[in-house]
């Protein structure tokens, strides 16, 4: 049977809508904090609390197509099946049927819609444990509906239970698995060696507790077969990024690399990589809840997402503007339908991904000089040893040290670092870099606290925040209205900022909104704010505005927020500018002849 993307999903919801489901639609990617986790794995995440027995407003039956994030296997994206967003299609009963109708649902949606062969499907159930029996009732019912006895097969709990990993009181229980042949043709398949598998229907009818499992009281269903996975396979393909969803997308990496896809290789793991991470990267972006590139939790790992795309562009020997064609792909043509927010949030996405890229671009080609001193450095002295001991075994490891100046100064995730070496038969010293890390840190907040004495007069916690806010609007203001405009005085309390620049008439609502917003999503950012000391002809070099250039001596102190505020100042400051929360200005007016203030609280 041949079945697009969209197909596939219409003929999901519809089939449940007409066994009484709602389509309650997708949530956020983004993870809710109630479970701790930092992306939505799985259909039934934010339906846990319904699934333990609150009502849900939508009833007791419920459909949708969910999309996940999960970057465990991030390594192996690459290859023909592993992608880091994928979509489930789920359904679910809150205590409502149970396994009679389960089986049989299941069952006729995938031999009389999608046509699959009933002799030829294989399931595997519960064999059973001291916490749960052994799931001979669906067995029955599957015989029942036609699947041959000797295609049901009873597996342990590393197969057949079903539970999201280390959360206590969460649901879960046996589940039902469902396998077809990957070569449908192949006269005598055998299980599982030519089966793959397609889908699940868990019976959560018990709760995970500290020990180990209680019943519910009552049986749910929770339904997910995997949409990309299916598409694949209904098509009779082996390779997942031969389906409808990423055909518009290789051919346009086809076209301006002018390099084949099936001509394999290293070119065709290219491409893949660009085309999975390149659609990680929107959905998060363009989610509800969106994230941007940063250096913490979830922003890191959309960064390492995103900067290993950039660098796999230049493997394809592309420039890494293709990510933004490749991006409007997936926005207009292929997930237009299911996620319309994508097309609003549209030059907010390819904006977010042409600053990171610019981004990661600057610092990319000194950072490989970098990195290839590392190795070259490990090269010459394995062979200076050798020639001194010719029993030396091989330097095989990269420095934590080296690893940290990488990410600190080029911008390189640790993984990327780990990628690179593993291409050249190294290892990074992990430990070491963690250290590095946790020095730097140690020594910013002791330089911090030392600069706080001589510093601000006032320096507790919301005075140093209102320092660093003050940064960011000057660079804000900079930005927005000109670049010539300048600090001419600044006064902080607990309470909220005060700031004076030159510029000749009054703001307009919109200007003061632009800063506002820029201001924000520097915030939003949270990106470190890095001390260094260095001389005053440095420190002009690198374009650091100071605000009274004739206090400073020979060494000056400097502040950077990432590239976009660079001052010299004696501090204190917060550490990163997440801390900050939300900033407004409250009041814009003269406050000479042309120096305007402005006033401004953190909320
Ligand atoms: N919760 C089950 C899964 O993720 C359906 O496979």
């Amino acid at each position: 049977m041949k079945i697009t993307g969209k197909e596939l999903r219409q003929t999901w919801l519809d089939f449940y809508k007409s066994k009484g489901h709602t389509d309650i639609g997708a949530v956020s990617l983004i993870g809710d904090g109630a479970t701790g986790v930092m992306f939505n794995v799985a259909g039934m995440q934010p339906l846990m609390p319904y699934l333990l027995g609150k009502p849900h407003p939508a009833g007791t039956r419920l459909c949708n197509v969910q999309g996940c994030v999960r970057t465990v296997d991030i390594d192996s994206v690459g290859d023909a099946s592993h992608f880091t967003f994928f979509e489930m299609m789920g359904n679910w009963s809150l205590g409502d049927y149970f396994k009679k109708e389960k089986t049989a649902w299941t069952f006729e949606l995938l031999t009389k819609v999608f046509g699959l062969d009933k002799d030829k499907l294989c399931t595997t159930v519960f064999a059973g444990n001291a916490s749960a029996p052994r799931d001979e009732e669906t067995a029955n019912l599957l015989i029942g509906l036609g699947i041959k006895p000797e295609h049901v097969f009873y597996l342990p709990k590393e197969d057949n239970w079903w539970e999201l990993e280390g959360t206590v009181g969460t649901p879960c229980g046996p589940d039902n698995e469902w396998f077809y042949p990957l070569d449908a043709e192949k006269p005598d398949p055998v299980f599982p060696a030519d089966y793959v598998e397609i889908g699940n229907d868990v019976y959560m009818q018990y709760k995970k507790t500290e020990t180990g499992y209680e019943p519910l009281g009552r049986g749910n269903v929770d339904t997910g077969f995997g949409f990309d996975r299916m598409l694949l396979f209904l098509n009779g393909l082996d390779d997942a990024y031969l389906t409808d969803l990423f055909t518009a997308v290789l051919q346009k990496l086809e076209e301006v690399s002018g390099k084949k896809y099936a001509d394999g290789g290293e070119d065709r793991r290219a491409m893949r990589i660009i085309a999975d991470h390149t659609r990680t990267t929107v959905m998060l972006i363009g989610d509800r809840d969106g994230i941007v590139p940063s250096n913490v939790g979830a922003g890191y790992i959309l960064r390492r997402i995103m900067r290993r795309a950039i660098r796999y562009c230049r493997r394809l020997g592309v420039s890494s503007e293709v990510l933004s064609d490749v991006a409007k792909i997936y926005i207009h043509e292929v997930y237009n339908e299911a996620y319309p927010l994508l097309l609003e949030k549209e030059d907010y996405i390819l904006d977010e991904i042409k600053k990171e890229t610019e981004r990661f671009e600057a610092t990319l080609v000194t950072g490989m000089r970098e990195f290839d001193k590392c190795i070259q450095g490990i090269a010459r002295k394995n062979e200076f040893m050798k020639r001194q001991n010719p029993a030396y075994v091989d330097e095989t490891v990269i420095g934590g040290k080296q690893a940290f100046r990488l990410f600190d100064t080029y911008g390189f995730p640790l993984e990327l670092t780990e990628e690179l070496a593993a291409e050249q038969g190294l290892t990074v010293d992990k430990a070491g870099f963690e250290a590095a890390f946790e020095e730097h840190r140690e020594k910013s907040r002791v330089i911090q606290k030392g600069e706080a004495k001589g510093g601000l007069e006032s320096h507790s916690e919301m005075a140093v925040k209102y320092h660093t806010a003050t940064h960011l609007l000057n660079a804000a203001l900079k930005t927005v209205l000109s670049p010539d405009c300048n600090q001419k005085g600044s006064n902080i309390n607990d309470e909220r900022m005060r700031f004076d620049f030159n510029f000749e008439r009054a703001m307009t609502p919109e200007e003061i909104k632009a800063v506002e917003d820029l201001v924000n999503e520097k915030i939003r950012e949270d990106i470190p704010v890095v001390y260094r000391e260095m001389s005053l002809e440095e420190a002009r070099a690198e374009h650091f505005v100071g605000v009274f250039d004739s206090k400073y001596g020979e060494v000056v102190k400097t502040y950077s927020i990432g590239d976009f505020s660079k001052e010299m100042c004696g501090g204190p400051h917060v550490e990163h500018t997440g801390v900050l929360g939300h900033f407004k200005i409250v009041k814009e007016q003269s406050s000479s002849a042309g120096v305007r203030r402005i006033k401004a609280v953190l909320e």
